[in-house]
């Protein structure tokens, strides 16, 4: 994955668009040409919200192109619900890009993308920079239900070939994404982003089958840019990603702990240790 965080500031933008493309669920467009250069797969950004009086909310850069880049989020709770009612031509304050994105460099020519319910809104970058470069692109897409899949033919039309697996069957494969994932042949490399479950279950097929597997964890996050340490994960300490503070324990273990917010959110999945 990309190991140098990019410098990340405080970005002013102006909502350009607002859709929402399924119940609950928003698509807002900003003018944000500065973050467009900076932007790589994978990062995030922590959106604040006006007033100020509430934690930032961290939302994966779905779409960056030209003087646009976008936030595709659903409505779990208040900060969310609040992000969702701005208007076109409010302005909205992030910080941004933050973290470490996916590695889309390497020659695997034949990728498989696993995407559950809110993962989807940090995949389309990735799947785009593979395409360009000529790469088979398969989309894995798992959803409670046929209404919480979204932009799924948006994903088809950038090239991408789909599979979809809804938990009540209402449309695709009835039953989980990895189900799906686990019947094709195997990919020659692996980037997921979902809940716990699914990534665990990527990660014990990429081992299963050898795979190289890149994790992009939905952790919750407090502050969301390093200074809390309320969002670790135990990583090996040989990883090129394990911090250097705190040291490793003084008991031998070979594992420290990561911030998701600054070492991840994407991780080797050989390199966790959950
Ligand atoms: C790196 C990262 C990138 C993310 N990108 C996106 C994105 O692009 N689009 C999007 O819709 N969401 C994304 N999320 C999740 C998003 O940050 C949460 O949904 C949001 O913080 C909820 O805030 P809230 O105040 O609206 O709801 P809260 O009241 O904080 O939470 C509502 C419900 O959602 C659950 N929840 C909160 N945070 C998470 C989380 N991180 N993972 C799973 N469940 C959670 C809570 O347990 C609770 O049940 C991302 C999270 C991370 C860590
Ligand atoms: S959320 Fe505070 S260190 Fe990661």
């Amino acid at each position: 994955m990309t190991l140098a965080s990019p410098p990340s500031s405080v970005v002013s933008t102006r909502i350009l668009d607002r859709t929402e493309v399924a119940r609950d669920v928003i698509l807002l467009g900003i003018e944000a040409p500065e973050l467009v250069e900076k932007v790589r797969p994978g990062h995030f950004a922590m959106a604040l919200l006006p007033g100020g009086q509430a934690a930032g909310v961290a939302l994966g850069i779905y779409e960056a192109r030209g003087e646009r880049c976008s936030l595709l989020f659903f409505i779990a709770g208040d900060r969310t619900r609040r992000l969702g009612a701005l208007r076109v031509g409010e302005m909205l304050d992030i910080v941004a890009p933050l973290g470490n994105g996916f590695d889309c460099g390497g020659k695997a020519r034949d990728i498989a993308i696993v995407a559950g319910g809110v993962g989807i809104a940090s995949v389309l970058l990735p799947a785009q920079a593979f395409l360009a470069r000529g790469a088979r692109v398969r989309l894995f897409y798992g959803a409670r239900t046929a209404e919480r899949l979204v932009e799924a033919e948006r994903f088809a039309t950038e090239g991408c070939d789909l599979s979809i697996a809804t938990d009540d069957g209402s449309r695709g494969h009835h039953g989980v994404v990895t189900e799906l994932l686990a019947r094709e042949p195997a990919p020659e490399a692996i980037l997921a982003c979902g809940p716990t479950p699914m990534l665990r279950a990527v990660s014990a097929y990429a081992q299963e089958r050898n795979v190289p597997a890149q994790l992009s964890l939905e952790e919750a996050f407090g502050c969301g840019v390093g200074g809390c340490w309320g969002c670790v994960v135990p990583i090996i300490g040989s990883s090129a990603q394990a911090p250097s503070f705190p040291p490793s324990d003084a008991d031998g273990s070979d594992v420290v702990h990561a911030r998701v917010c600054v070492e991840g959110p994407v991780f080797w999945a050989h390199e966790l240790r959950w």
